[in-house]
């Protein structure tokens, strides 16, 4: 799928438009739609031409989306990779060009950090960092060994990948918290829901007590499973998801999500901001951070109507 959105009229006849040419990696949930509107409303709003592209979850359309944006001679090129590793030569290729790259949402594995001007995004080791902080103290009371599944997103992603780390360094050290089983469910929520069913024909000790699951799609398909399983979820299995996003806030204010941990897809501000900056010759920071909270059920209700996504 291709979408184009042209600046307003005013701005083009007072100098060219920027294009933007923007890979973005699917749209596999509920924060990628978010993710994408952000981006289509920002690049409006900036008055910046957009050429968005939208691989549905295949790296080699990201890179023939990438080489149709060379062709085209676009000012900048952003990418939202799919994984984390494959980079390097798709990367050479736009340098050649003297394409500046800015890498947004996730990350992309390459030694030569002079290949990208900028990453853009949540720090996701730091959620996992949150959601096993959450799960400890909240079952800082229960005596014996602590179960936990966990439904891992695409594999070899950054958000799977750091999320599964954050989340293993901070229980690492505790005696009675243990993964007990683990899959990836590409953070579909129809993948959270057959992965769970899995889950739950294995011998209770698998996956009781806790459900960690690296975003809210796949902890709301999860939510069905177990509901049909004549389990009640948040109840018989604590659940932790990351995303934060409006849906989860309502199964949260439900009862059935115990803690979200917030991760924000509304990066296209932030991007065109970049953009415009770069093209204005200025450096810009290696890294640039989200800032983000983590929510429990309490404040679920209260905070639903503020949540933008
Ligand atoms: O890369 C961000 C992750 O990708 C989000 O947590 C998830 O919902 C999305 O699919």
């Amino acid at each position: 799928a291709v979408e184009t959105s042209l600046p307003p009229t005013a701005n083009s006849e007072a100098a060219k438009p920027i294009v933007l040419g923007f890979s973005q990696l699917g749209s596999e949930s509920t924060w990628r739609e978010a993710n994408t509107a952000s981006i289509r409303e920002a690049a409006g709003e900036a008055g910046i031409t957009l050429i968005l592209k939208n691989a549905g979850q295949d790296q080699q359309k990201q890179f023939d989306a990438i080489r149709s944006f060379i062709r085209s001679k676009v000012d900048v090129i952003a990418i939202a990779p799919v994984v984390q590793s494959g980079w390097e030569t798709i990367l050479l290729e736009i340098k050649q060009a003297g394409i500046p790259v800015i890498l947004l949402d996730r990350s992309a594995n390459v030694e030569d950090s002079s290949l990208y001007v900028t990453f853009i995004g949540s720090d996701f080791y730091e959620e996992g960092v949150k959601a096993a902080k959450y799960v400890i103290d909240k079952m800082r009371h229960h005596s014996g060994v602590i179960n936990i599944a966990e439904l891992q997103g695409t594999v070899g992603s950054t958000p799977s990948i750091d999320r599964g780390r954050g989340f293993r360094k901070m229980i690492g050290d505790k005696q009675n918290f243990r993964i007990t089983v683990t899959a990836p469910a590409d953070f579909t929520q129809s993948g959270g829901r057959e992965v769970m069913k899995r889950f739950l024909q294995q011998p209770r000790e698998k996956w009781s007590h806790v459900l960690y699951s690296h975003n809210d799609d796949m902890a709301i398909g999860a939510a069905e499973a177990i509901i049909e399983a004549g389990l009640i979820p948040g109840t018989d299995i604590i659940i932790v998801s990351v995303d934060g996003t409006r849906r989860a806030f309502e199964q949260m204010a439900a009862g059935r999500i115990n803690a979200v941990v917030e991760c924000n897809p509304l990066l296209g501000p932030l991007l065109m901001q970049a953009v415009k900056e770069i093209m204005a010759g200025r450096t810009l920071p290696k890294r640039m951070v989200t800032p983000e909270g983590i929510y429990t059920q309490e404040l679920a209700g209260m905070e639903m109507e503020n949540r933008k996504y």
